[in-house]
């Protein structure tokens, strides 16, 4: 099993460029489908998450041609088959983003149930019930999902949570409706505006994505469009925090400040020192760090896929602070890893109460899902000694060229591969 070593305990240092954002790219290229046409996608991260999509694409009959790094051509003239495979599916959440898009394009879908981050129950319901509102049928059978309508009709959909997924979803379903579609309570992620901005230059009538609701024209036709997509903002707070967690100084280039505002204003109050440029934030850790407390919320708030990474942080600080855990029932499993290190961190529920400052020591632990992973990056660099973090593929679904971006900071890591390791690799590090 392929593992990361870190030798932790030296501050990060340097310049470092972000990647295009997971959560859009995911989301965009199931958006492509909706045209029978091509589309040429620029800042592409190359993340497993991504790769399996394309995958997803080439079984349909969406040929994918690598332009040059990062950049995709995808031709959409010819889908045959509008059905994802298990296989595929349970590999990743957004596999499920299918359903929309090939609703929107040839009016049925049958996509496996989703797999992804295991942090408790995911249900699927505010997906079916957009669907539903749009007069398509949906049942779910033999761990398939299957959705299908004669004509889709624009509705008012008002969510009963704030949903990411299902805000996409019925985005992606409703371009193409008869009528108008008002989505109310709808997710204001960066994502879902960077998918709109996709959508509307392929042709469809979107108005007041980022707002909490967004209104949809179907339209006749859509056609093929050139987009870059926008940086990743999860991406980025991660390298803030690691930042300010090793009282570094880290350059976090290629970034949209104001989708960072909620992270800045968190590393601000542990006493960290965040300057803001066009494209790029500046992030100095202090000698002490302050405690605070975090509580995860739909955007604008703190997000919760900055989670793992803040509570990281947060043994480095003074204090006692508490981490409130607002959109996930169970996404506190990576605490288990962190006490592996000597974290003092209570978990009751959705509730972590974190004491520090406490000196982290290198020891073998798992990445227990995407965030996590990076939190364990995170934990290890403040670390005395080394460690080894093993399921490193959760990371990989997420983070382009991870391993290179922490060493261009002054990381000691390495990737080491299954047959590479042959003794226990700590035994050699210590
Ligand atoms: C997306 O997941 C992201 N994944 C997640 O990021 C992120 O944690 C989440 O949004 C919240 O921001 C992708 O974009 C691929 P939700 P999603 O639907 O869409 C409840 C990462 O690290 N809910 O916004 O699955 C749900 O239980 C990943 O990149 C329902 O009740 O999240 C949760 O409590 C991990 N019914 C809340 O809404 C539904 O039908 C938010 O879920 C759907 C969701």
């Amino acid at each position: 099993m392929d593992k990361y070593v870190i030798h932790g305990g030296k501050p990060l240092k340097g310049e470092v460029t972000i990647s295009g954002a997971k959560n859009a790219a995911l989301a965009i290229i199931a958006a492509s489908i909706l045209a029978e046409d091509r589309c040429v996608i620029e800042n592409v991260p190359d993340i497993s998450d991504v790769n399996i999509m394309f995958q997803i694409l080439q079984m349909m009959g969406a040929p994918v041609r690598m332009l040059s790094p990062g950049t995709v051509e995808i031709d959409t003239t010819n889908i045959m088959l509008p059905v994802v495979p298990y296989e595929l599916a349970r590999q990743m959440r957004a596999s499920y983003y299918f359903l929309g898009a090939l609703l929107g394009r040839c009016s049925h879908a049958s996509v496996s149930m989703p797999g992804g981050c295991d942090f408790g129950l995911r249900p699927i319901d505010q997906h079916i019930k957009a669907f539903e509102a749009m007069e398509a049928v949906a049942s779910i059978d033999h761990g398939m999902i299957n959705v299908s309508a004669e004509q889709l009709l624009g509705a008012h959909i008002y969510f009963d949570v704030v949903t990411v997924g299902a805000t996409i979803n019925a985005m992606l379903a409703a371009v193409k409706a008869k009528g108008l579609t008002i989505l109310e309570n709808a997710a204001k992620e960066p994502h879902i505006v960077d998918l709109a901005n996709f959508l509307n230059s392929m042709g469809a009538d979107i108005r007041g994505a980022g707002t909490d609701v967004i209104k949809i024209h179907g339209v006749e036709e859509m056609h093929g469009a050139d987009y870059s997509i926008i940086p990743d903002q999860i991406e980025a707070g991660t390298f803030m925090v690691a930042a300010a967690a090793t009282h570094g100084e880290v350059l976090i280039k290629n970034v949209i400040p104001k989708h960072l505002e909620s992270i800045a204003e968190k590393l601000l109050r542990v006493g960290a020192s965040v300057t803001e440029y066009d494209d790029s934030v500046l992030v100095v850790g202090s000698p002490t760090l302050q405690r605070v407390n975090v509580k995860t919320l739909p955007h604008p708030g703190f997000p919760t896929d900055m989670q793992p990474q803040i509570t990281t942080l947060l043994t480095q600080a003074e204090g006692t602070s508490i981490v409130t855990e607002g959109i996930w029932p169970n996404r506190f499993r990576y605490v288990d890893e962190l006490r592996r290190m000597g974290a003092k961190i209570q978990v009751d529920g959705v509730v972590a109460v974190v004491e520090g400052p406490i000196e982290l020591t290198g020891a073998p632990v798992k990445a227990t899902d995407l965030r996590a992973g990076a939190a364990m990056l995170i934990a290890a660099c403040c670390a005395k000694g080394a460690t080894e973090i093993e399921d490193i593929y959760h990371i990989e679904r997420g983070y382009e060229n991870i391993v290179e971006k922490f060493v261009s900071l002054g990381a000691d890591i390495r990737k080491v591969t299954d047959s590479e390791v042959s003794a226990p690799v700590l035994s050699q590090a210590l």
